[in-house]
Order: structure tokens, then C-alpha cells, then sequence
């Protein structure tokens, strides 16, 4: 008979350290990954805040590595129960890891470091301008601007050689749907870019009751629970005039020839400011329609 230990050992992840809870099977997917860029997206409390954390503590035993974690604010990291606030509940028994509660740097006995961060504001990434990390992981990621997002690949760094240069340089991020440039970044145009995303569903996590958690999101708007409870990406509301899946698009080159062109141009102006619940909203848009009545 075939031994497939070896296989199965292959295939599992580097454990995370100093870690109370064990990896789910989605959990260790996303673990496993050793690609640049992943997202753990979809379905509320399928564990992908925990997962974040877990990938953030998989090499903290190499010397000088350092990961960060990010929210959009310093209050949504601090909230009880949330990223930073976990993180210390994980690790407060263990002595030899140093905590700074003015930077929100934790120091590993090996040295290597996880930072909390933040990037609120449109200038917050400049306090990141001369750091270097092998990880960054950004929680809630469709709430972060999609500039700074961009902006950390260039903090992504390691050393050509010695023990560092073993780590993978790793971008992860964790999020419920939204329909903004992370849907575009991933779920479009993931798959052809070698983007790696693994949808998150409530039945993975083995830390939470789904039943009482599906009754409680019963009470939500539709469209939120469209996203939280089965994680769909594509839930939107339908403008009440036409749906846009209804348009065919066809290519700039295969415009008829107008015989009796009449133009009609419409600008709906978007005066919706970015803000933290809708960092993406609406762009002024433009129609040009164009009514041949050569065609009649
Ligand atoms: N592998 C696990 N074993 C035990 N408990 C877990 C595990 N993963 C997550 N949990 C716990 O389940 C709860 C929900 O997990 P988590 O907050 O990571 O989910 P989430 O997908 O980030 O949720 P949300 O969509 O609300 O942000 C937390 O209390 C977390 O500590
Ligand atoms: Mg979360």
C-alpha cells in the first residue's frame, strides 16, 4: 500500500507559534500559501481575523523577521475581540515575548517583531516609509484605500541571504465582501495575475455555533447578508431603472456607421466624498447615447 505521509506532511502548513487555536482545513489553505498576494474573503466569522494572526506568528522563531497588521483605524484594531486586542489574549502568558504598548510591537525571544498599524488617514503610509517587513497583513481589507494597499509591496522586503531569506515575502488579507477594487484586485482578476483567494464560509470555523450565528443575521438588510452568511461577493443592489447585466458590450470597433446621428450626453456628477464605511464611492460618470434616425 502507498504511504502517503510523506504527501500529507508536505501539504501542511508551518505551524503559527504561541497560537492557541488550531488551524480549520480553510485556515491551513490559506497558511500553506507561499504566493505573494492572498486574500481569505467571504462569509462572517469564518475565521480570517484568527488566520491573519496565525500567518503573522508562522516564522517568528527566524531572527530579525518582521510582520505587520493592519486596520483602517487604531479603534478598530483596539476594539475587544478584534485584531490587536486578540493577538495579546493569545500571547499574554508567554513572559519572553515583550509587549510596547506606545509602538504596539511585540518582540519575539529570536527578535523578530509583529507591529499593529494603521492607515487612516490619507498620509498614514508615510510612517511606514523606511520599514521593511517579510509580512503584512491587512484586516478588513475593503476598507483600506486601494492606493495604500498598493503602496506596502514596496515595505516587502528581505535579505539575499541567512535565515531570512528563507521567508517567503507574503501580502495577505482578510475581509467580508464589498463591491470595490478589492473585488476587482481578487475575485476578477485574481485568478490571471496569480492571486491567491480562498473564500471563507461559517461552517469552517470550529470556534463558533452557526446555527445561533445564521438566526442573528436573519435580522440584517438583505444585501449584508447576502455577504456575511454565504460570503457573495456580487451581492449589490440593482439600480430600480435597468440591470446592467441586461447590456451586451461590444468593442469601440464594432460601432455602426451613423447615417442621422442625433447625440444626447448625460453627466450624473458623484458627490459622495470617500469616507470609512464607503472609502469607494460612486465616480461622476458621463453617457454619451447616440439615436440614428437614418436607422428608422
Ligand atoms: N481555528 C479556530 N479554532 C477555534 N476558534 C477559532 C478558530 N478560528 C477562529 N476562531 C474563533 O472564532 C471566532 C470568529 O473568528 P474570526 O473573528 O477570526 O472570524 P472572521 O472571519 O474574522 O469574522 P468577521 O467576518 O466577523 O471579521 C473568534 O472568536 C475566533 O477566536
Ligand atoms: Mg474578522
Amino acid at each position: 500500500m502507498k504511504d502517503w505521509s510523506d504527501i500529507y506532511e508536505f501539504l501542511q502548513p508551518i505551524e503559527p507559534m504561541f497560537c492557541p487555536e488550531t488551524p480549520s482545513l480553510t485556515q491551513k489553505t490559506y497558511l500553506r500559501s507561499l504566493s505573494l498576494e492572498a486574500l481569505f474573503g467571504g462569509a462572517a466569522g469564518g475565521g480570517k481575523s484568527s488566520a491573519l494572526l496565525m500567518a503573522a506568528l508562522q516564522y517568528v522563531d527566524v531572527p530579525n523577521y518582521s510582520a505587520i497588521l493592519f486596520r483602517r483605524t487604531y479603534a478598530d484594531l483596539a476594539l475587544p475581540g478584534a485584531l490587536m486586542d486578540r493577538f495579546l489574549s493569545w500571547v499574554k502568558e508567554y513572559d519572553e515575548i515583550h509587549w510596547n504598548g506606545s509602538t504596539y510591537v511585540a518582540t519575539f525571544p529570536s527578535s523578530a517583531r509583529i507591529t499593529f498599524g494603521y492607515l487612516n488617514n490619507q498620509n498614514d503610509y508615510l510612517r511606514y516609509k523606511s520599514s521593511e517587513f517579510q509580512f503584512i497583513g491587512m484586516d478588513e481589507v475593503t476598507e483600506i484605500r486601494e492606493f495604500d494597499y498598493r503602496y506596502m509591496f514596496s515595505r516587502l522586503r528581505k535579505p539575499n541571504s541567512g535565515a531570512l531569506a528563507q521567508v517567503p515575502l507574503r501580502m495577505r488579507s482578510a475581509s467580508n465582501p464589498a463591491p470595490n477594487w478589492v473585488r476587482q484586485r481578487f475575485i476578477v482578476e485574481g485568478a490571471e495575475n496569480k492571486r491567491i483567494f480562498v473564500p471563507s464560509f461559517l461552517d469552517d470555523n470550529p470556534g463558533i455555533d452557526p446555527e445561533s450565528y445564521r438566526r442573528a443575521l436573519q435580522e440584517i438588510d438583505p444585501i449584508e447578508r447576502q455577504r456575511l452568511e454565504n460570503g457573495d461577493w456580487w451581492a449589490v443592489t440593482t439600480g430600480s431603472l435597468f440591470d446592467r447585466e441586461a447590456f451586451i458590450i461590444i468593442e469601440p470597433s464594432d460601432i455602426p456607421e451613423f447615417k442621422q446621428p442625433q447625440y444626447i450626453r448625460f453627466w450624473d456628477l458623484a458627490a459622495t466624498e470617500p469616507s470609512h464605511v464607503n472609502p469607494d464611492p460612486d465616480w461622476t460618470v458621463g453617457v454619451l447615447g447616440v439615436f440614428d434616425q437614418g436607422v428608422f
